[in-house]
């Protein structure tokens, strides 16, 4: 059957007895066809980021003859200004590089856990969670890593000067920008989360309401900060003025960060986990992400179906989809997560073949597995609207896929007082308790435990796919537990149905990590029939929200020709030249 998303039945659906429907539904708004808005083509550089301003900024190093990386760490400073409820110095972040020479590496800038911390930090005396203790205020942030990251893929892989990679952000925040109005609709969800901290208030709101769109947003503590981080080097933030004024906010607010903390913290590089693909090559984010490793074990297993034959969006192909999807959620609760703190952790085994063809060879194409009856594997051999994602490719073909966080959208909600920006609330993707969902319903073990000096397990999946030792996709997105199955759908939708990317990151997405046992899918239009199909092999449905917002870039004509490709379902811009 091919999925023609017709009118969702709204009716029909609530009839259906086993269906699970727990958000509003809400009809779709994208459909199928070619969507021509959002997609830029150039041939000598491509920017595709969640903002307008962003892109502008990146393009304009690429013009001025930087490099991708270049560019790339202009664009993470710019989105720290113009996009800071997910673009931050404040939290974390990992960026993926291929360069044109064949060097291929993972810049590791993840948060850590605060040398204070400890595993049952966020647990009351009787051994209960206490609420929002891990998601807002001052104990929900680890110790920020992006602004050592950049400096690190800077320093290795960048040709321009810090100094003038900054200075972009700097004017944008002194001069201030022009607010638009689904970014001030954004901000009106948080008005009372913002009224919790004076200082955060201090910056976002305008009396009791946001600032309105069409108003200048100009940021001046934010914009010194970034100065002293030009001026004086990426060490100001670990060693200077700022790092006093984040142990000064810690003080203030009951929280953990100290002077050590930010001294000792350092990004890393690390080799990209690398998986083929029906011929293609994967390269992406390693542990402490999880995304790089499930991404790999979910297409090993998908590629023992021909996928092709069975119709995009057809009840066979989710289903195969779905399935494979819970098995790889089981097992990155079981076994990911810091590799300086996880030392066997079985990646080689999670990501061979011969492990997906084992998981491939327990999925009933008849039924679904009910999750209570999944585990995570038995491996080969003991072998040890708050996240942002942006790609870039420059006129050498060097290629960067970046995504970054605070974690929930404005992070802790904490400003740093003085310093103008904002604290991730990162400590939240740890498993406060076994057994005990994160905010993306996520369970972990003991392999993501809190420990001082941790890195947290994200599911961020920043990705390049190679064709003919070319880049051919550069890609990523925000959306906590679901950025796995957002890449990994982009990436089936333009190898095995042929669309071309701006195809693939319109077309409709769905989800399933395990637990819950739902299958999510994007308020959209099912058709009848697709869901009693499902329904049919015992699957539960979810009608959710709109999942990931992809920013990504298509090489083709032998990297030559470079197209650039916006979500739909975000507000970003893709431009080149
Ligand atoms: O690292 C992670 O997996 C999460 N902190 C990402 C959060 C996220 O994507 C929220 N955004 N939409």
């Amino acid at each position: 059957m091919k999925q023609t998303f017709g009118k969702l039945q709204v009716g029909m659906l609530v009839g259906l007895s086993t269906l699970v429907l727990t958000a509003a539904l809400i009809i779709l708004f994208f459909n199928c066809a070619r969507h021509p808005v959002g997609v830029a083509v150039g041939r000598k550089g491509m920017v595709v980021s969640a903002h307008p301003l962003a892109t502008e900024v990146g393009l304009g190093v690429l013009k001025q003859g930087g490099n991708a990386v270049d560019a790339a760490v202009a664009v993470s400073f710019a989105l720290v200004v113009v996009l800071p409820r997910a673009g931050n110095i404040g939290g974390g972040g990992f960026m993926v590089i291929r360069m044109a020479d064949g060097r291929e590496t993972a810049i590791d800038y993840r948060e850590k856990a605060p040398l204070a911390a400890f595993r049952d930090m966020y647990l009351d005396s009787l051994g209960n969670v206490i609420p929002d203790l891990s998601l807002y205020g001052h104990l929900a942030a680890g110790v920020p890593g992006t602004v050592a990251g950049l400096a690190l893929a800077q320093e290795k892989y960048g040709t321009m000067e810090w100094k003038g990679l900054v200075l972009p952000a700097i004017s944008l925040a002194e001069v201030g920008f022009i607010l638009e109005d689904w970014q001030t609709e954004g901000w009106e969800w948080a008005i009372d989360d913002f009224k919790r901290y004076p200082q955060t208030a201090a910056i976002y709101l305008k009396g009791d309401s946001t600032h309105q769109a069409g108003d200048r947003f100009v940021q001046p503590d934010l914009a010194r900060t970034l100065k002293r981080i030009a001026e004086q080097g990426p060490d100001e933030f670990y060693q200077g003025e700022t790092a006093r004024l984040i142990v000064a906010e810690m003080k203030r607010g009951g929280g953990i960060i100290s002077e050590q903390d930010l001294a000792d913290y350092r990004a890393v590089e690390r080799n990209v986990i690398q998986g083929d693909y029906r011929g293609y090559g994967i390269l992406s984010m390693p542990p402490p992400s999880s995304g790089g490793v499930c991404l790999i074990e979910l297409l090993n297993i998908l590629e023992g179906y021909n996928l092709k034959s069975l119709d995009f969006y057809s009840v066979g192909a989710v289903h195969r989809i779905a399935e494979a999807e819970k098995r790889v959620y089981a097992d990155r609760a079981a076994f990911l997560g810091d590799p300086d703190f996880v030392p066997n952790m079985p990646i080689e085994g999670l990501t061979s073949k011969a492990y997906a063809d084992t998981l491939r060879k327990a999925i009933d194409l008849n039924r679904a597995t009910p999750s209570k009856e999944v585990y995570a594997g038995r491996l080969p051999g003991p072998e040890g609207k708050a996240t942002t994602h942006f790609s870039v490719v420059d006129r050498w073909g060097n290629a960067v896929a970046v995504t970054t966080t605070l974690n929930s959208s404005f992070g802790s909600l904490v400003v740093v007082t003085g310093a103008g920006f904002l604290l991730n609330n990162e400590m939240d993707d740890f498993s406060i308790k076994a057994g005990v969902p994160n905010q993306f319903g996520l369970l972990g073990g003991s392999a993501n435990a809190i420990e001082p000096g941790k890195r947290m397990l994200s599911s961020m999946t920043p990705t390049i796919v190679v064709k003919d030792e070319k880049p051919f996709l550069i890609l990523g997105s925000p959306g906590g537990a679901r950025i796995i199955t957002t890449v990994t759908q982009v990436i089936i939708n333009v190898i095995d149905y042929g669309m071309d990317l701006n195809d693939a990151i319109h077309a409709p997405r769905f989800h399933h990590q395990w637990l819950p046992d739902e299958l999510c899918f994007e308020p959209m239009e099912l058709l009848p029939e697709f869901l009693e199909g499902l329904l049919e092999k015992g699957h539960r449905i979810r009608i959710w929200w709109y999942m990931g917002r992809v920013n990504g870039i298509q090489i083709e004509d032998k990297g030559q020709t470079y197209y650039g490709v916006t979500d739909p379902r975000g507000n970003g811009k893709a431009d080149g030249y």
